[in-house]
C-alpha cells in the first residue's frame, strides 16, 4: 500500500512546508490537514492544544500515514514528546532556528518572532538557554499576525501596523537575523525584509525539517517506491480563502485534492 506522509498545523502556516516538501520528495503523497477553524492555537493552553491535536492525529492515523510531521511551532514545542509517547510512527517537529540563526548572524544580536504558546513553551527556552551566553537573543510574540495571515492579509497596510510595535524592540536592538519561528510568517518574508531600515538575514527551517524527513525516511525504509502519488489538503476553515492562500504558493503543476471537514 502506498502510505501517505501526514502533515498538519494550526491552519495554513504548514502549508508553506508542504509546498517544499513536494517537490523534494516527488514519490511521496502527503495528507497536509490545516485546523484553520480553529485557529490560532499559539494563545491556547497547553490542555487545548493537546485535545486539537489529539483529533488531527487520529484523523491521520485513519488515513494510514507512515510519518507525521507537526508543521507547528507552538505544538512542538509544548507536546511533541508526548505525542511520541503516544503514537507508533515518527514524528518529525519543527526546529527551533537557533542554530541556523546564531551559524548566520555577524554581530551575535538575534530576534526571534513566534507566538506565545511557542515563546512559552519549554522546549524553546530549553534551546535558547543553550545560546544564552554566546548571542544576544530578543523574543517577540507576534500577536494578531496568524489572525491576518488565515485570512490572507499580508502585504496590506493592516499588516505592516501590527508588525510595526513588533519590529521596533528589534530594530532598536540592531538584530542583524530574525528567526521565523511560526510556520505561518514563512507569508510575510518579503514584508518583514522591507520594514526593516537595513538589510536583515530572515531564517526559517523548512529546509533543514525537510532534510530531516528524508533521513528518517532513509534510515526507516519508508520511502515511497511508485510512480504515482497524490497530495490531499483538508481544511476545517473557509475553503475560499485556502484556495486563494493556495495561489501563493507553488503547488500548482500538482493534482491537490481539497476536501472540507467540520472543525470538531
Ligand atoms: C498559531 O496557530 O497560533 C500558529 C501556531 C504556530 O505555527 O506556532
Amino acid at each position: 500500500m502506498h502510505q501517505p506522509i501526514g502533515i498538519f498545523d494550526s491552519g495554513v502556516g504548514g502549508l508553506t512546508l508542504l509546498d517544499k516538501l513536494v517537490h523534494a520528495l516527488p514519490a511521496e503523497s502527503f495528507e497536509y490537514y490545516g485546523d484553520s477553524g480553529n485557529c490560532p492555537y499559539g494563545t491556547k493552553t497547553i490542555e487545548e492544544i493537546r485535545q486539537h491535536t489529539i483529533r488531527i492525529m487520529d484523523y491521520l492515523m485513519q488515513k494510514h500515514c507512515k510519518m507525521i510531521i507537526v508543521a507547528c511551532n507552538t505544538i512542538t514545542t509544548n507536546i511533541i514528546d508526548q505525542l511520541r509517547s503516544i503514537y507508533p510512527m515518527p514524528i518529525v517537529g519543527m526546529e527551533p532556528g537557533t542554530k541556523p540563526a546564531y551559524a548566520s548572524s555577524a554581530n551575535k544580536r538575534i530576534g526571534i518572532l513566534a507566538t506565545a504558546g511557542t515563546i512559552n513553551g519549554q522546549l524553546y527556552n530549553r534551546t535558547l538557554e543553550s545560546f544564552n551566553d554566546k548571542a544576544f537573543f530578543i523574543s517577540q510574540i507576534g500577536a494578531g499576525l496568524v489572525e491576518l495571515i488565515e485570512q490572507n492579509i499580508i502585504e496590506q497596510a493592516r499588516m505592516m501596523q501590527q508588525l510595526e510595535p513588533l519590529l521596533k524592540p528589534m530594530i532598536d536592538a540592531h538584530i542583524d537575523t530574525l528567526v521565523l519561528g511560526c510556520t505561518h510568517y514563512n507569508y510575510l518574508t518579503n514584508v518583514l525584509a522591507g520594514m526593516f531600515p537595513y538589510p536583515i538575514e530572515i531564517i526559517d527551517t523548512r529546509d533543514a525539517v525537510t532534510r530531516q524527513v528524508q533521513r528518517i525516511l532513509q534510515e526507516k525504509a519508508l520511502k515511497a517506491t511508485g510512480t504515482e502519488r497524490s497530495v490531499t489538503i483538508t481544511t476545517t476553515g473557509d475553503m475560499e480563502m485556502l484556495k486563494q492562500i493556495l495561489k501563493r504558493l507553488h503547488l500548482n503543476d500538482e493534482v491537490v485534492t481539497l476536501v472540507k471537514v467540520s472543525a470538531y
